[in-house]
């Protein structure tokens, strides 16, 4: 994709300075031009339209196999068989989604609450004696790996292996890396290594089932017409990636905020009950999924920019989170504004499933953060992210000054 204008607004994601920074392009793109016409496809930032597209799925499908403007997937051979129900429509979509959806009501994972604090408190005391501390590597990364692994059944020894499989297959929905020679290539050995590993548990939950919801989830495919095999596998690959690499994102996404904004900080010490505010201020501000896509099923248009069945748009969640005409004062971080109405979890049909999990691990996480870490101060001064997408940082660094012990105020 190359660099497009429209009156004097450059959209280029390709930009090194747009990836380190993007939204005061959104932030133009939303006053000069919300409808914006790119060569992958109309690209629409204002709150309105993303979400008139994302809850209208009869007319918007999630289904690339329904586009016939190629532009718009470059990786679309990647995934010939067996697609997450992540880019699948109805009814596949229902029937797969309602099998794993019961492992994650608010009520399910609020019992996950206290193991949560558990990990958290475990993390950091590691890192307790040390006085400097690798936020992405010690602490966000380690946190939802162990959650979403301890409750798909994955044993933890494989966590470092797919570490390395996930980050690649997170690759490909950035199209400066999934352009990148051989990744395709990559990311296939990424599956199938992915699913080699999922074909040994499942034939040990054959075996002997457990608790865990890939043993529900096997139980579930042995009854028959309920979910194949290769759904299975896909539907696993799924979970376990969305599972981490968002909330990864979410927590560094959250310490590096919280550490540009010391009076926000503050307010959240003072006061832990505003952590629930506090992660849905971050998820509005700085979201870890900055765009989602949708293909038209019919003929459709935005201000008169049409989109003929089978092109793409694309939603900037990052931008129509910021959208003056849903948020008051929208480029103003403000951990008390108590909005929840972002888009940072889709909205519609695809409505995230792990919202309430990614929600209990990012509020116990950054409070407990604030909590025990005395005088905590960033090193890492111009933070580097390694995707567009999914908007996460390489490495972040912070120095403190002692830890406060775990469970105490
Ligand atoms: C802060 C963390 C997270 C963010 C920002 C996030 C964001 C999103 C977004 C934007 C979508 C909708 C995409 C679309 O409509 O095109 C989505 C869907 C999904 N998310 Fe998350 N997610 C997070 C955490 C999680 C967690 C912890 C899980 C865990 C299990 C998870 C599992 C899923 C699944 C399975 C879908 C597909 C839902 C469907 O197609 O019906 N996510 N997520």
């Amino acid at each position: 994709m190359m660099a497009t204008e429209t009156g004097s607004v450059v959209f280029n994601p390709f930009d090194p300075k747009f990836r380190a920074n993007p939204y005061p392009t959104y932030k133009r793109l939303l006053e000069e031009a919300p409808v914006f016409q790119s060569p992958l496809g109309v690209v629409l930032s204002r709150h309105r339209d993303c979400e008139s597209v994302l809850r209208n799925h009869r007319k918007w499908s999630s289904d690339l196999r329904n586009a016939t403007d190629s532009g718009f997937e470059p990786n679309l051979d990647l995934f010939d068989l067996d697609r997450p129900f992540l880019f699948l429509d109805p009814p596949d979509h229902t029937r797969l989604r309602s099998l794993v959806s019961r492992a994650f009501t608010p009520r399910v994972v609020e019992e996950l609450r206290a193991r949560v604090q558990v990990i958290v408190d475990d993390l950091l005391n590691a890192v307790s004696e040390q006085g400097i501390m690798e936020v992405i590597d010690d602490f966000a990364h380690p946190l939802p790996v162990i959650v979403i692994s301890e409750m798909l059944g994955v044993p933890s020894q494989s966590h470092s292996q797919f570490r390395e499989w996930s980050a690649e297959l997170a690759k490909s929905l950035d199209p400066e890396l999934a352009a990148q020679p051989e990744a395709v290539e990559r990311q296939r050995r990424a599956i199938a290594l992915f699913d080699d590993l999922f074909k040994e548990l499942i034939a040990e939950r054959r075996d002997k089932p457990k608790g865990d919801l890939l043993s529900a989830l096997v139980q579930a495919e042995e009854e028959g017409d309920k979910l194949t095999e290769g759904e299975l596998l896909s539907t696993c690959r799924l979970i376990l990636i969305a599972g981490h690499e968002t909330t990864v994102n979410l927590i560094g996404n959250g310490v590096l905020q919280l550490l540009r904004h010391p009076d926000e900080l503050q307010k959240l010490r003072d006061d832990p009950s505003l952590a629930g505010s506090a992660v849905e201020e971050i998820l509005r501000y700085d979201p870890p999924v900055q765009l989602t896509g949708r293909i038209a099923l019919e003929d459709m248009e935005f201000d008169g920019v049409a989109v003929p069945k089978g092109h793409g748009v694309t939603c900037l969640i990052g931008a129509a989170n910021r959208d003056p005409e849903r948020f008051p004062d929208p480029e103003t971080f403000d951990i008390t504004r108590g909005d929840d109405r972002h888009l940072s979890f889709g909205f519609g049909i695809h409505f995230c499933i792990g919202a309430p999990l990614a929600r209990v691990e990012g509020q116990v996480a950054l409070a407990t953060f604030v909590r025990r870490l005395k005088s905590p101060e960033l090193l890492t001064k111009s933070p580097k992210y390694k995707n567009f997408v999914l908007r996460g940082l390489e490495s972040l660094s912070v120095e403190f000054g002692g830890m406060r012990p775990a469970g105490q105020r």
